[in-house]
């Protein structure tokens, strides 16, 4: 049997462990750590913008106070997004970057990060970055994320890729309608369906054909490991989240997961390469 190619070390959130979640920092640090690709959670500001925050309010991962969607990108902008955040490791086995002084972590790391400047950040690396951009809040704005987002991917150049392989932005949803319509926007662009639990069919290997790739929780490959083999079998990859313990990343390079999204992608980068 061929040896199963390494995943891809996805940094969720940035390197989300060490840095405060969806900073401009967060994931610079991920990339000097060599994560592969970078994961972001989306939504939309009162005047428009798309910015990356994973909560509905901004009161656990900012100075501020407020619904992301009741408030503007100017008003996000007086916000510091990394006040909440330690700067350190918890403990010195974790080090596996040399952090910088408080002081010396510039304002602009801990600004609010806009989709537009996240992208900029990936399609300016030398080497070959993808963006896994995950849009919340799908139901309320129905529609509305997923064609901003489409409209920022073709800004960038970045909306209908040669090959679906080589997108380097993939777009993802627990809500199979947001997933949907993102086929129907941008159809060369690859899907994940993420899901917590799965049917029958899912389990069997069925995926629906807007999807790509099968995005379970480490939850569920815990449960049962042949998950992605099954997946494979059919042709889809597995994206798997969110993989920080160390043999929860063992059990993924064994399941043959595809990619595995961690908050801390310079260890889990040290693990897959044996170190
Ligand atoms: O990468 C998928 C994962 O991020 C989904 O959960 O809550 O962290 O957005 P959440
Ligand atoms: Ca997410």
């Amino acid at each position: 049997m061929p040896a199963m190619a390494s995943p891809q070390v996805v940094a969720h959130r940035g390197a989300s462990a060490e840095r405060a979640e969806h900073t401009l920092g967060a994931y610079q640090v991920a990339l000097d750590q060599g994560a592969d690709a970078l994961e972001c959670d989306v939504r939309v500001t009162r005047d428009g913008h798309l910015v990356c925050v994973h909560d509905r309010r901004v009161d656990r991962t900012s100075s501020g106070r407020g619904v992301v969607s009741e408030l503007t990108l100017p008003a996000m902008s007086r916000f510091d997004f990394a006040h909440w955040h330690h700067e350190l490791p918890e403990s010195a086995d974790e080090l596996v970057f040399e952090p910088r002084a408080s002081a010396a972590v510039g304002a602009a790391q801990r600004r609010i990060l806009t989709f537009d400047d996240l992208l900029g950040l990936v399609r300016a690396q030398r080497r070959r970055i993808r963006l896994f951009a995950e849009t919340k809040h799908p139901v309320r704005y129905a529609g509305l994320v997923e064609a901003k987002l489409t409209a920022a991917l073709a800004r960038h150049g970045v909306s209908a890729p040669a090959h679906k392989d080589e997108s380097p932005v993939v777009m993802m949803s627990f809500s199979s309608a947001a997933v949907r319509r993102f086929r129907a926007d941008a159809p060369g662009v690859p899907t994940v369906l993420l899901f917590d639990r799965a049917s029958r069919a899912v389990r069997a290997g069925e995926l629906p054909r807007w999807a790509d790739l099968a995005g379970p929780s480490i939850r569920l490959l815990r449960r049962d490991p042949e998950l992605a083999g099954r997946w494979a079998a059919r042709g889809r990859d597995t994206y798997c989240w969110t993989v920080d313990d160390p043999a929860d990343v063992e059990l993924c390079r064994r399941a043959g997961v595809r990619f595995v999204a961690t908050n801390r992608p310079g260890a889990t980068r040290l693990r897959l390469s044996g170190g």
